[in-house]
């Protein structure tokens, strides 16, 4: 007879995660969710600036979870590559490590440069794949999400090293959902039109809603649904799911010849 696992318990109650960008924005909804399921969180950011983290830990006192703030910059590798070890200093565990912080800035093929292009990987892919590997050794088991962007299945013209960062995270998370098993799985959220980029307000977003299969950009309940889900399936690795309304789907960018 095969043997099947026993059922556990999909609480994530009493866990404790590592939720990186964590002070606003996507990834200040990441560590509101999980606190909300019962999760200590360790909130990263950049730079502790304006008191977000202090607002975000209040927000966590108030659904009855522990939280500390850690700071590093992923620009230098000698800050990110202590995180983790710094994480559980004051935490104590790591249960769940979500990749979020990130990096959005615009360029071409024809206007590239070497610079921005080796921020967006360090930033957006390297330091995700450095802290991912030492919550391997260190924390020993757990779930790691990415978040990667629901242009990974297409191009995008006008943010070329963006999207080569998220690409190669994309390929991260496939490689060490492979080389962490079977102790750690590794799964990616895909998110499509959610915030509006800095400079622009929702009425942007709106306007791209036509772009989207089911008419509407997205919230950051959507990212957060699936996150939970993954963070509550033990049988589930190297997955992305696209958060998207089906945008993935379509051919939206228009490319770079649109115009001749
Ligand atoms: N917003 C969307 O609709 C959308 C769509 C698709 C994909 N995504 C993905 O979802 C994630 C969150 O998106 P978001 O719009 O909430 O992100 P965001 O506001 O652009 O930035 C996320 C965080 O990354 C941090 N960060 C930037 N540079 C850093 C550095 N050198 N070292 C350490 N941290 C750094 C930022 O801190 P500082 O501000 O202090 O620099 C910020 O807290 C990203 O991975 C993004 O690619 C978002």
């Amino acid at each position: 007879m095969m043997a099947v696992r026993a059922e556990t318990s999909r609480s994530l109650a009493g866990k404790a995660a590592l939720v990186t960008g964590a002070a606003r924005r996507l990834g200040r909804a990441a560590a509101l969710a999980l606190g909300a399921a019962g999760v200590h969180i360790v909130i990263h950011d950049h730079q502790t600036l304006h008191g977000d983290c202090e607002h975000v830990c209040e927000e966590l006192g108030k659904l009855g979870v522990n939280s500390w703030i850690v700071t590093a910059d992923f620009e230098d590798p000698s800050d990110y590559a202590t995180l983790i070890e710094r994480s559980l200093g004051v935490s104590g565990r790591l249960d769940i490590l979500i990749n979020n912080a990130s990096i959005f800035v615009p360029d071409t093929i024809q206007d590239a440069g070497f610079t921005s292009a080796v921020r967006h990987l360090q930033i957006n892919a390297w330091a995700p794949l450095v802290i991912s590997r030492d919550f391997s050794r260190l924390a020993k088991s757990g779930k790691i999400i990415n978040v990667l962007d629901s242009r990974v299945s297409g191009y995008d013209w006008r943010h070329f090293s963006y999207i080569l960062s998220k690409l190669a995270l994309r390929l991260v998370t496939e490689m060490t959902a492979i080389e962490f098993a079977p102790d750690i799985s590794v799964n990616a959220v895909a998110p499509g039109l959610i915030l509006p980029p800095p400079g622009k307000d929702i009425g942007y977003l709106e306007g791209l809603a036509k772009t989207v299969p089911l008419n509407r950009h997205g919230g950051t309940r959507d990212i957060t649904d699936a996150m939970l889900f993954l963070l509550q399936s033990d049988f589930i690795t190297g997955q992305i799911i696209y958060a998207d309304g089906g945008r993935h789907l379509m051919e939206y960018d228009d490319g770079p010849h649109t115009d001749r």
